[in-house]
C-alpha cells in the first residue's frame, strides 16, 4: 500500500516519475506527489485525488532536474488531503521523504519534535524528515547515515526514499517490512515498490532485503546493513515484459488478465510437464498449514480440498490476518504453505515467521521473483501468471490453483495415494484446461448480457460446495470489490442455516454446480433458492439439462474432473463482475478503498 518511484539519471526526473507512478497507482490512489532536485533546491507538488490531478498540477510547469522520488498513497494515518499526502519535508525544506508503510511510535516522536519543529500535515510519515533534519548535523552531513540514525528510532514498517537539497545526484534509502527494488540501468538508477513499475525502463533488479539500506547515484548503488556495513547483492534478471504488464488494447487491467488465462494457465501446466520442482520439503510432514489472505485464501481452501482428496493429509487452510495471533501449533512435521500473489502481504509475512519459529518448513507460491516472502520460505513455488496491476486478483488466482492442483497430484503420486494410472489420466487432462478457458470466454457477450439483466437494485449471492465452495467466496469478492454491492459467497449446504432468509425476487444466487460428486445436491439448494422467489444464475458443464432447466441463466464450463472445475467455473464470475462493474461506472482497475499489495497490517 503506497507506491514509491525514485529516479536519478540523466533524464527528465519528472517525466520518468509520473510515468513509475502511474505503474504504481493500484498500491493506493488518496493522493500523489514528487519532488525533484533540480540544481538549485527541492521543487515539489502534491495533490489530493487520482494521479491525475497531480498530473494536470505539473503539466505546465517543468521541475528540471535528474534526481527525484514519487509517491502514490493509500492512507493510514491523516485523512485524504493535498497536506498529507507525500512527499513530507523538513522545517527547512532541505529533505524530502516518501514513504510506504507505518511509523508506530509516531505519536510520542512527534510530541517531542513538536517543541523544536513545525508539522503541516498530519501523517505519521511527517516525524521522518524532521528526525532526519535533526541527526544530519550528528551525522556530520552525511545524509544516510543520518538517516540510518533516524531509522534507529522507529518502530513500525517502512519503504522510504529520502532526498537532500545539498545532495544532488543521490537518493537514501531504507526499508523494514515493505517491499522496496532496486532497478539498474546505464548510468541512471530506479528504485520502486514493485518490478513491474520498472520494467520500460531496466529488467535488473535488486529487491532490498529487511533492514537493509541503500543509497543510489547515477553510477552505481550501494547497499548497507543497519550498521552502514556494505553489502555486496547480485541483480536478479526479471523475465517478463513490460507488455505484458500493459493492458494490450483492452479498456481495463482486470479486462486483459481474464483475457490472458488460457495463456497463462497453459503456461503453468506446460511448465510442470517440463519439470517437476523439489517437494522434497513436502514428502514427510504429517500436515499442511495454508497462510493465506483475500483470493489466495481462496486458493487455500481449493488446497485443503486437494490434497485431502489426493494425498490424505490433514490441512487447515489460515486466515494469516487470524492465524499471526492465534495459537495455532505449527512444528516441523506441520509444512507451511503459504500462497501470496505479491509475496508481500504483511499478515502472510508475519505468519511465515510465527510458523519458521515453531520449526515448520516453509513453502511458498508466489508471482513475483525476489519477493519478501519468496526470500524468507525454504522452497519456492514460483508462478507464470506476468504481472497483475488490476486490484483484483484474476489471473493470478487461476494460476494459484493449477500450481496447487499440480502439487497435489504429484504429492500423491509419491506418497503412494494416488495411483499412476489416475495420476496420467489426471495431468493429461490439466493439457486442456487453457484451451477450455478460452471456450469460456468466448461466454463473453452472454455474461454481459446476464449483468445488464441484473442492473438495477439487485443483489447477489454465490453458493457452492466442496471445491467450489472456493469458487464461491471468489465469485463474491470480485463481485463486492469492484462493484460495491453487497455479496457474499456460502457453502451451499449453509443456506439453510440462516442466509436463505436473505432470499427475495431481487436476490441473484449463483450456483456453481459443475458435474461431480456434490452436484445432486446443488441442484437441491437450488431448488430451496428458487421456490423462495430468487433468482439463479448457474455454472454448469456444458450439455447439462438437469442444471439448466433450474436455472434463469447458465454459464457452461467444457466437461472435466471435479478437481479442475474452479479453474474454470471462476472465469465466467469474473466476467460477471467486471460487466456489472462497467455497467455502473466503477473505476474497475482501483476501486475505492483498496489497494492491491497490501503491506501494512
Ligand atoms: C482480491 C485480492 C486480494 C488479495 C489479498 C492477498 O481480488 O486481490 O484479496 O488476494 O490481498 O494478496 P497476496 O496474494 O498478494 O498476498
Amino acid at each position: 500500500m503506497c507506491g514509491i518511484f525514485g529516479y536519478v539519471g540523466h533524464r527528465d526526473a519528472l517525466k520518468i516519475l509520473m510515468d513509475g507512478l502511474k505503474r504504481l497507482e493500484y498500491r493506493g490512489y488518496d493522493s500523489s506527489g514528487v519532488v525533484v532536485q533540480n540544481g538549485h533546491g527541492l521543487v515539489a507538488a502534491k495533490r489530493r485525488g487520482r494521479l491525475d490531478a497531480l498530473e494536470a498540477e505539473v503539466r505546465s510547469r517543468p521541475f528540471g532536474g535528474h534526481t527525484g522520488l514519487g509517491h502514490t498513497r493509500w492512507a493510514t494515518h491523516g485523512g485524504v488531503s493535498d497536506a498529507n499526502a507525500h512527499p513530507h519535508f523538513s522545517c527547512d525544506g532541505k529533505i524530502a521523504v516518501v514513504h510506504n508503510g507505518i511509523i508506530e511510535n509516531f505519536a510520542e516522536l512527534r510530541k517531542d519534535l513538536e517543541r523544536r519543529h513545525r508539522f503541516l500535515s498530519g501523517t505519521d510519515t511527517e516525524v521522518i524528515p524532521h528526525l532526519v533534519e535533526e541527526l544530519y548535523e550528528q551525522a556530520e552531513g552525511d545524509i544516510l547515515f543520518a538517516v540510518t540514525l533516524a531509522v534507529g528510532r522507529l518502530r513500525g514498517s517502512w519503504a522510504m526514499g529520502v532526498l537532500h537539497a545539498d545532495h544532488p545526484n543521490r537518493l537514501s534509502v531504507a526499508r523494514v517490512n515493505c517491499p522496496l527494488v532496486l532497478g539498474l540501468g546505464d548510468g541512471e538508477n530506479f528504485l520502486a515498490s514493485d518490478i513491474p513499475s520498472l520494467l520500460p525502463y531496466t529488467r535488473r533488479v535488486i529487491p532490498l532485503d529487511e533492514n537493509e539500506l541503500s543509497t543510489i547515484g547515477p553510477e552505481g548503488i550501494q547497499i548497507f546493513d543497519r550498521h552502514l556495513t556494505a553489502k555486496a547483492r547480485a541483480p536478479l534478471d526479471i523475465d517478463w515484459t513490460a507488455e505484458a504488464a500493459g493492458k494490450n488494447g483492452h479498456p481495463h487491467f482486470m479486462a486483459q488478465e481474464i483475457d490472458a488465462q488460457p495463456r497463462t494457465v497453459a503456461a503453468e501446466v506446460e511448465a510442470w510437464g517440463r519439470s517437476v520442482p523439489d517437494l522434497r520439503l513436502a514428502r514427510d510432514v504429517d500436515r499442511v498449514m495454508v497462510i493465506a489472505c483475500g483470493t489466495a485464501w481462496h486458493a487455500g481452501l481449493v488446497a485443503k480440498a486437494a490434497l485431502e482428496e489426493m494425498v490424505r493429509i490433514p490441512v487447515e487452510v489460515g486466515l494469516a490476518s487470524e492465524l499471526r495471533y492465534g495459537d495455532h501449533p505449527f512444528g516441523p512435521r506441520t509444512l507451511a504453505f503459504a500462497i501470496s500473489q505479491s509475496g508481500e502481504t504483511a499478515d502472510t509475512l508475519a505468519s511465515v515467521r510465527m510458523a519458521r519459529e515453531s520449526g515448520s518448513p516453509i513453502l511458498a507460491l508466489t508471482n513475483v521473483k525476489g519477493c519478501t516472502l519468496a526470500r524468507e520460505a525454504d522452497h519456492v513455488l514460483y508462478m507464470r501468471a506476468g504481472p497483475e496491476t488490476g486490484v483484483a486478483a484474476t489471473k493470478s488466482y487461476t494460476s494459484q490453483l493449477v500450481n496447487i492442483l499440480f502439487l497435489a497430484l504429484h504429492l500423491g503420486r509419491e506418497r503412494g495415494t494416488l495411483s499412476p494410472e489416475r495420476f496420467e489420466a489426471l495431468t493429461r487432462e490439466a493439457g486442456f484446461l487453457g484451451t477450455h478457458i478460452g471456450r469460456i470466454l468466448r461466454q463473453d457477450p452472454l455474461v454481459r448480457q446476464c449483468a445488464r439483466t441484473f442492473q438495477e437494485g439487485y443483489g447477489f449471492m454465490f453458493m457452492g460446495r466442496r471445491y467450489n465452495l472456493a469458487t464461491a467466496y471468489e465469485g463474491a469478492l470480485k463481485m463486492k470489490e469492484i462493484t460495491y454491492l453487497p455479496s457474499e459467497g456460502y457453502g451451499a449446504g449453509e443456506m439453510k442455516h440462516g442466509p436463505l432468509s436473505l432470499v427475495d425476487e431481487r436476490m441473484v444466487c449463483v450456483a456453481i454446480t459443475p458435474r461431480g460428486r456434490v452436484k445432486e445436491k446443488m441442484i437441491s439448494n437450488i431448488q430451496e433458492v428458487r421456490s423462495r422467489g430468487g433468482r439463479i444464475v448457474s455454472v454448469a458443464t456444458e450439455g447439462d439439462h438437469a442444471v439448466a432447466e433450474v436455472s434463469d441463466h447458465v454459464f457452461e464450463i467444457p466437461s472435466c474432473e471435479e478437481m479442475f472445475s474452479p479453474i474454470l467455473a471462476v472465469i465466467p464470475l469474473q466476467l460477471l463482475a467486471y460487466h456489472r462493474a462497467v455497467g455502473l461506472g466503477r473505476d474497475v482497475d482501483r476501486p475505492r478503498n483498496l489497494a492491491k499489495s497490501v503491506t501494512v497490517e
